[in-house]
């Protein structure tokens, strides 16, 4: 596998139970961090890092994720008779003109595995990215799926994203254990779905980043269902990774966890915090809820 990465998977049909009763008619994906929802930040980066083609695996209550990407003709029509013409600069053009979206449905939520299997049609037989937009990854550089394809196209090696986390946190996350890590990057002997700290071969944690070789494909297929009754994707990469070369790559950037209400809190007060027109209100704003609780708790 050396060719550029020109497809991203990104599987959004999962129940966003976490965040209910939000997620009762609002995907978890568009909730927004400011002004834009989640799946923009993710559609973003996988353009940034060169895909042309999204492939967004929904669900049937998800129509709202294919209506952002849609033109909304009553809206737009609206903005320019009010004159609203930055408005409806954003509005009008939500993807580039040479990047197009394709939407595959998972019928029922058996797991990000098969989420990613339901896929395949599309990718067919190349190296492909799967983000998952609840982790937001913020970078003053390139992307982390930048980063990680032109890593994945340097070496051949299917990548996954990981991050160090703290040596009590291990039992949150899948953990690696690689050889020799250099650059930013080493090749992964195993796989292991939250162990304990003592049981732990690393502190490195996957996160919502790959790039895949297309031979996962046929390893979903046969890859039984795990924890939950779903088809978990760990399953299918630990077997992949018997076979070839799977690099865990230690990307560049901080990471949100916007699965969870606190990681969506973090990621709102630091994008608040570095935003152009926002940054001095929002520490204004904050320090002064600060101080309001200091006193409250002087009291
Ligand atoms: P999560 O484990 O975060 O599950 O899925 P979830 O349903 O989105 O959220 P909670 O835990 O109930 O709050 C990880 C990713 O896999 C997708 C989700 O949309 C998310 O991007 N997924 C999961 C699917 O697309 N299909 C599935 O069957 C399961």
């Amino acid at each position: 596998m050396s060719r550029r990465i020109r497809k991203a998977v990104f599987p959004v049909a999962g129940l966003g139970t976490r965040f209910l009763p939000a997620t009762k008619t609002v995907p978890k994906e568009m909730l927004p961090i400011i002004d834009r929802p989640l799946i923009q930040y993710a559609v973003d980066e996988a353009i940034e890092a060169g895909c042309d083609t999204l492939i967004f695996v929904t669900n049937r209550y998800k129509h709202a994720v294919a209506d952002y990407f849609d033109k909304a003709y009553e809206l737009e029509e609206k903005l320019e008779k009010a004159g609203k013409l930055a408005q409806l600069e954003v509005v009008r053009n939500p993807l580039p003109p040479n990047v197009r979206a394709v939407f595959v449905t998972q019928t029922e939520a058996l797991g990000l595995g098969h989420a990613v299997l339901c896929a395949k049609p599309v990718v067919g037989d190349e190296p492909f990215a799967v983000i998952l937009p609840d982790d937001l990854i913020w970078n003053r550089g390139p992307g982390a799926l930048t980063q990680m394809a032109d890593a994945a196209e340097a070496s051949g090696a299917s990548m996954i994203a990981v991050q160090d986390v703290p040596h009590d946190k291990t039992d949150s996350y899948g953990i690696v254990a690689t050889e020799d890590f250099a650059d930013r990057q080493g090749r992964i002997r195993a796989m292991v779905e939250k162990p304990k700290p003592a049981d732990a071969p690393s502190t490195l944690a996957v996160v919502g980043r790959y790039v895949l070789n297309p031979r996962i494909f046929a390893l979903l297929e046969s890859t039984t269902p795990g924890a939950g009754g779903e088809i978990q994707l760990t399953d299918a990469i630990s077997a992949l990774l018997a076979e070839e070369a799977v690099h865990a790559y230690r990307f560049r950037g901080t990471r949100f966890d916007c699965g969870t209400h606190i990681g969506l809190i973090e990621a709102t007060i630091r994008y608040a915090l570095d935003h152009e027109k926002l940054s001095e209100a929002a520490a204004a704003m904050m320090q002064s809820a600060l101080d309001e609780l200091g006193v409250r708790e002087l009291e």
